[in-house]
Order: C-alpha cells, then sequence, then structure tokens
C-alpha cells in the first residue's frame, strides 16, 4: 500500500503532483532550490499555476518540501522523478545527467520503493537505466501537462500511458487515479513505447503549429486572409479545430526540445518530416524577423518575452530568436517585461507599458493583449484567435 511518496523536482511537473497528491498520501517534495523549498512550505506557489497557489492556500495538504531527501527515502512507498532533461545543443540529445545522479543515489540507499520517471526522456533510456540498477523497480510514465493548467490536466488527464504491466504497475496507477476526475484510459506498453508515445505527441503538435504558420507565412506574402483559409481547412473534423492559432513560431520547454530529440532518436532511419519540423519553426521566426526589418521602424518594441499569455517563463520563447536576429541587423529594440524590470546584457527592458508604447515606432506581439488597445496602428502580430 502506498503512504509516502518521494517526488524531486518541484517545476511545473512536481509542484503539481505534489499538491494533487498530499490531499491523499503524505508527500515530501525534494527540490535543489532553496526559495522554493522556502515557498511551498510557507504555502506559496514557486511556479506561475494559480490553482497550485489555491491549492496550497485553501486544501488540508500533508506535504512538506525540502532540500535533501535525509531519512525520507527510508520509509518511502513510492518515489516520483519530475527533474529537468534539459536539451544539450552540443551532443544533440536530453542532457539527463540530473536524473541519473539521482537514481544512482537511490540505489546507493538500497531503496525498495517503486521509482517512476515523469520526465520526459530520449527513447531507450529507461531500458538503459535498469540494466544499470537491476535492484531499482523504475517505471516510467510520460507526464502530459501543458504550463498554465498543471493542475487540470492532471485531474483530467487525457489519457495514462504506463511504461509497464497491468500486474507490476496496480499500486501506481491507483494513485494515479486518486487524483483524477475524469476515468481516463489507461494504456500498458513497454517503457521504450511510452518514451516514444511522449515524443511523438509532442512532434505530433509542433507540426501541426508548424503548418498552421506556413500556411500564414503563404496567405501573408500572397495578401490572402488566413483566417478565411484556417475556417475552411479546420472545419473538417478529421483536422479539427483546436491549436491553429499562427505565431511566431512554436516554443516552450517542451515542444523544441522533444522534436529535436524525436530526430536525434532516428539516427540511421529514414525520415523527412522530423528534420522538417524542426526547421519549419527555425524558418518561420526567420520570415517574421524578415517582414519586420522590411519596415522602416527605427525602434522595435517587443510586447512581453513569455511564450503564452497567461505564463510567467521564457524558456525557449519564439520571440527572443527573433530578437536576436533583428539585434545582428542592428536593428534598436525595446522591451516591454514586467517580469523583468532590469536591462539584461544588451537589451532595453522596461516595465513601463505607457514609456514603452510611446518609444515603440512598431510593437511586437507573439499574443495580443488588453494593454495594446489603444495602439493598434503600431502592433504586428499573427495572433488571430487571442489564444496560444
Ligand atoms: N513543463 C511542462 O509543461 C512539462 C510537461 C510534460 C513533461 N515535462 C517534463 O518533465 C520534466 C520536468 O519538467 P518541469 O517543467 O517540471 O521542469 P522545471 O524546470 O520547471 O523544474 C525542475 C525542478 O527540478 C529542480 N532540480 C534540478 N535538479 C535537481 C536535483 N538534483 N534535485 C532536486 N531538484 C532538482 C529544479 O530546481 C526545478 O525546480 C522535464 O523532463 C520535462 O520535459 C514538462
Amino acid at each position: 500500500m502506498v503512504n509516502k511518496i518521494l517526488i524531486f523536482g518541484g517545476g511545473y511537473v512536481g509542484s503539481s503532483l505534489s499538491t494533487l497528491l498530499a490531499q491523499f498520501y503524505e508527500v515530501v517534495l525534494i527540490d535543489k532550490d532553496e526559495k522554493k523549498v522556502k515557498l511551498i512550505n510557507s504555502r506559496e506557489s514557486p511556479i506561475d499555476e494559480p490553482l497550485i497557489g489555491q491549492y496550497l492556500k485553501h486544501k488540508k495538504l500533508n506535504l512538506l518540501a525540502s532540500t535533501s531527501f535525509g531519512d525520507h527515502i527510508e520509509s518511502t512507498d513510492l518515489v516520483i522523478l519530475a527533474l529537468p532533461t534539459n536539451y544539450d545543443e552540443d551532443t544533440n540529445r536530453f542532457d539527463t545527467s540530473i536524473l541519473e545522479s539521482v537514481v544512482s543515489q537511490l540505489n546507493d540507499h538500497n531503496t525498495k520503493a517503486k521509482i517512476i520517471i515523469k520526465s520526459t526522456l530520449p527513447i531507450g533510456f529507461t531500458n538503459k537505466i535498469k540494466s544499470l540498477y537491476p535492484n531499482l523497480s523504475i517505471i516510467f510514465i510520460p507526464e502530459f501537462l501543458r504550463e498554465g493548467s498543471a493542475v487540470e490536466d492532471n485531474i483530467n488527464p487525457s489519457r495514462i500511458v504506463i511504461g509497464g504491466t497491468k500486474e507490476n504497475t496496480h499500486e501506481i496507477v491507483e494513485v494515479l487515479l486518486k487524483i483524477s476526475n475524469n476515468s481516463p484510459q489507461v494504456l500498458y506498453m513497454g517503457s521504450s513505447e511510452a518514451e516514444a508515445v511522449k515524443l511523438f505527441s509532442n512532434t505530433f503538435l509542433a507540426a501541426r503549429v508548424s503548418l498552421f504558420n506556413e500556411l500564414d507565412s503563404f496567405a501573408f506574402e500572397k495578401k490572402l486572409i488566413t483566417k478565411d483559409i484556417i475556417r475552411g481547412v479546420t472545419s473538417d473534423p478529421r483536422i479539427g479545430e483546436g491549436y491553429c492559432n499562427p505565431s511566431f513560431g512554436y516554443g516552450g520547454y517542451c515542444l523544441p526540445k522533444d522534436a529535436k530529440q524525436l530526430l536525434a532518436n532516428y539516427e540511421d532511419i529514414p525520415q523527412g518530416m522530423l528534420s522538417a519540423v524542426v526547421n519549419s519553426n527555425n524558418l518561420r521566426k526567420e520570415f517574421i524577423a524578415e517582414k519586420i526589418l522590411q519596415k522602416s521602424s527605427k525602434m522595435i518594441g517587443i510586447y512581453r518575452l513569455v511564450m503564452k499569455k497567461s505564463s510567467a517563463n521564457f524558456r525557449e520563447s519564439a520571440i527572443l530568436d527573433i530578437i536576436n536576429i533583428l539585434q545582428k541587423a542592428g536593428k534598436e529594440i525595446i522591451i516591454y517585461e514586467p517580469l523583468l524590470n532590469t536591462d539584461q546584457d544588451m537589451l532595453k527592458i522596461t516595465d513601463d507599458l505607457k514609456y514603452f508604447k510611446a518609444a515603440s515606432d512598431i510593437i511586437l506581439a507573439n499574443r495580443i493583449d488588453e494593454d495594446l488597445a489603444d495602439v493598434t496602428d503600431k502592433v504586428f502580430s499573427r495572433d488571430l484567435y487571442g489564444e496560444n
């Protein structure tokens, strides 16, 4: 029976799982970031997810955060690893070193607890690490939450994919079902297949975004009405209406890195789609930058660095690469980003919206906001639906 759960990593995945699971189990969240640990212990959200803050404040939770696992490891029944697997541009693969080091520490403590990996992995990683540590019980269960709705997505998961058999994982599935409201289907498969599900799902989404972005580039160039074309295309139920709002490029923590990792996994296997998905995003950003460079604006304003409307992080925001291109072309840039109020490196950043609007000759906005209602004549955006 599961009573106590140890979760490593208090980011989007770890924080949302901790708050939900702590309603039913004793949960200890381990994060090396002291600030995050302090925030959780004073019942404040360590990340920008409104529902996490509400759960921490208003729900009765059996939750403790700490920077080290100390002797909790001896008494835990389940370990969940929600650690970063950033893409390493030098090796062209995920950097799995943090995960590997934590698994090695768990092995040193001879833990008998089942270990769930929730981090996104290169295909084949779980089998590799299982063969290195045959005494550990390691199961990969991909996470499908979206930033901005991390808690909601764990309460109403689209599906639960288990990289293991029904017989070996029934206790774990029970734990995951306990926090969900919608009786999701549970799919059992090998760990490599489950790793592939995660990477193919995100690459599919990246491909979809890229296709609609390229549709928009085409319409823009040919002076056609993008919205009419999208409406006609997405009215086919096989295509469907979601995820079709043009942007400056797909971004965020997961889509860019997962598409690149899947491409890396192909090695010698022929493919054309995957490199196209990665390449298309770069071309889209170059296209947008080129359109801006063609205008004779003196001061280019950038409205927000965040990728999504309600997000508070800039990880892999498409606008960052566009800023880079504009800077290389010698353009003067001012950025409005209330989450950052000091100039960084060579960038002029302000949190004064009025000043920003007055100083900018043109304003690039990946996503339109009410803030810009009085300067629509200056705004350059491809946001057609006002959604992410
Ligand atoms: N963010 C998403 O939308 C999302 C969705 C699905 C899957 N994932 C995957 O889940 C994993 C985690 O993503 P995230 O967004 O929660 O990451 P994150 O970067 O938001 O958080 C990771 C946390 O781990 C902590 N950490 C780093 N090293 C540590 C260590 N040695 N011990 C303890 N804590 C440590 C960091 O301080 C940080 O708080 C990644 O593999 C990611 O690809 C993320």
